[in-house]
């Protein structure tokens, strides 16, 4: 017998953009019953690791526009963003910087007590408020206080949703598994909203925290509904040695510089106007053009590098203003960035791509939105402007927390409960994942596949690298995904990363196939055999839909309003 709930949303994912939209559902209507299901506690969502700041206009006093958001957005994206959707976002931003104040955010401020701004690449003005260095701590648990006042929510953390259950046409429910004891259950829904995040863990030297997998992604793949522009995956220029965390972008914003072993600020020759402040794509490229060209560091471990200098910021600015990137290059890697250079490179940091959703956050399967960085309803296009990613969960969490309530209110028509689809769930995971047999390590196929990654689809690709990884990545889906030594029903984390792993190989394939079709250079997708951008044929939404052998590929138009594409210079 199947352990059976009922309430009327489901939220799954409790970062940013999962919090944002419980919080705006919750108090739209006090007399609906929310379920937010996480595989994790609350506060150890990826969200809590954003560090450097949240994009708005706020200073129009000063010079800022809206409307130089929104070019500086479009532009960052090499204009495959879709420009309605740009244009939304940077006019609901500022109300989302005001309204996380008056629950509570302890935004860094001015002498003066205006909430301050500052610095990240690719802007044409200092745009990202910020918390220190801790923008996502503070901004997670301001949203997390604000949700205990409120009765209709209940959180389900350590709880794996495994799939949505619907009728082809309309959401249903979804099931999934209670991690503590090893339970599994249906939970029937009017509305559901997917927030589980990025997926960066598919390669192993990344920002994500360990959790960061494509379940999310995978479970709405396997509904129906279409990936979309999986190929973008933004590399961020400062991983620290040897761990790829995060160095906040703005330590660059904050004056930081990156240098070769010449000692020189190479980004001159790239980008003259911005320098280290060029969009990601941009000083990526710049940043693995130098180490091709010898003018890197080796790292003691032997990977390739360049430095990153702080030091003329001084002990004291740093504390203030980036004192977690402080704390971790001194614990992680032994280094005090007020007295020694840095050693970084570029690593997996966001996926401009996810579920294919419309300007408000809509699915193709009724009764289904997504939100924040699972979602791709194209505000980044092919690259992502820094700051962007936080502000995009607390747009898109409060719309579609919004349109989930209003959908529930007019009434969704009650249907015979599909028992069918939840056996054959029951079967999926128990008879085919659990029981299965097979004699290789999931954990050594897993640090396998996430290598390949790191090697052939990184910043640079070329047909035959991303070629080469897909044949390797097939390869290593028929040795596993049969594997649980474990059998325990309690907390069963062998059982968790198989099922991690299974999610892992459909939406890597996706990527691949999508960057080998992708025969052009446009922002994070550079392809070293078709170095330009080709706006006659892929100037195009990629999209992917599942099928059991493999994805159906389709394209879909780019929304352009006001900013006809013309070449980037920085
Ligand atoms: O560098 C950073 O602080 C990252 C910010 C972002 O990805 O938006």
């Amino acid at each position: 017998m199947v352990e059976s709930i009922e309430c009327d949303l489901i939220i799954c994912g409790s970062g940013l953009a999962g919090l944002r939209a419980v919080i705006e559902a919750a108090k739209k209507n006090l007399k609906i019953k929310i379920i937010v299901i996480s595989k994790v506690q609350v506060m150890r969502s990826h969200s809590v690791s954003a560090e450097g700041g949240t994009a708005a206009v706020i200073f129009e006093d000063e010079g800022d526009t809206i409307e130089s958001h929104i070019y500086d957005t479009i532009k960052g994206s090499d204009f495959l963003a879709d420009q309605d959707v740009v244009e939304r976002f940077c006019r609901e931003m500022p109300n989302e910087i005001y309204q996380l104040e008056r629950w509570g955010m302890p935004w860094s401020r001015r002498e003066n007590g205006k909430i301050d701004q500052r610095w990240f690449a690719g802007y044409s003005f200092p745009r990202a408020s910020y918390a220190s260095d801790k923008v996502g701590f503070f901004e997670m648990q301001t949203l997390y206080d604000t949700c205990q006042k409120f009765d209709n929510i209940d959180f389900f953390n350590e709880w794996f949703a495994t799939s949505i259950i619907h009728n082809r046409k309309r959401f249903m429910g979804i099931t999934a598994i209670e991690l503590s004891s090893g339970t599994f259950y249906e939970i029937k829904a009017k509305a559901l909203i997917i927030a589980t995040g990025g997926a960066g863990r598919i390669y192993s030297y990344s920002t994500y925290g360990y959790s960061s997998t494509p379940d999310g992604l995978d479970m709405a793949y396997r509904a129906g509904v279409a990936l979309k522009d999986m190929e973008f995956v933004q590399f961020h220029p400062t991983g620290i040695l040897p761990s790829g965390i995060l160095i906040t972008e703005a330590a660059r914003g904050e004056g930081g510089y990156l240098l070769n072993n010449k000692g020189e600020r190479f980004m001159k020759n790239y980008a003259s106007s911005k320098m280290e402040l060029a969009p990601r794509d941009i000083v990526c490229r710049s940043m693995i053009t130098e180490i091709n060209e010898g003018r890197g560091y080796k790292h003691e471990t032997g990977v390739d590098c360049l430095k990153l200098d702080l030091r003329h910021i001084g002990d004291e600015k740093i504390k203030e203003k980036l004192g977690a990137i402080r704390e971790i290059s001194i614990k992680f890697s032994g280094i005090n960035p007020a007295q020694e250079i840095l050693d970084v490179r570029p690593v997996c940091h966001y996926m401009m791509g996810g579920i294919h959703t419309n300007i408000d956050g809509t699915t193709e399967l009724e009764g289904v939105w997504a939100a924040g960085e699972v979602a791709c309803n194209s505000v980044h296009g092919s690259n992502r402007l820094g700051a962007n990613s936080t502000s995009e969960c607390l747009v898109w969490g409060k719309i579609t927390g919004t349109l989930a309530v209003d959908y529930i209110e007019k009434g969704v028509p009650s249907e015979p409960w599909p028992d069918f689809l939840v056996e054959a769930e029951e079967k999926r995971i128990y008879d085919g994942i659990f029981r299965g047999k097979g004699d290789v390590n999931p954990y050594e196929i897993k640090q396998e596949l996430t290598d390949t990654m790191n090697e052939k689809a990184y910043v640079y690709r070329d047909e035959a690298s991303l070629v080469e990884g897909l044949k390797k990545i097939r390869a290593l889906k028929e040795q596993t995904w049969k594997h649980v030594d474990d059998k325990a029903k309690e907390y069963n984390t062998n059982f968790t990363n198989v099922m991690e792993l299974d999610s892992m190989f459909r939406v890597i394939e996706i990527i691949l196939i999508g960057a080998i079709n992708r025969k052009e250079t446009r922002g994070a997708h550079a392809r070293t055999d078709f170095p330009k951008r080709d706006d006659t044929n892929f100037m195009h939404h990629t999209l992917a839909y599942y099928d059991p052998k493999e994805p159906i590929m389709k394209t879909c138009p780019v929304t352009v309003t006001n900013y006809k594409p013309v070449m980037r210079k920085y």
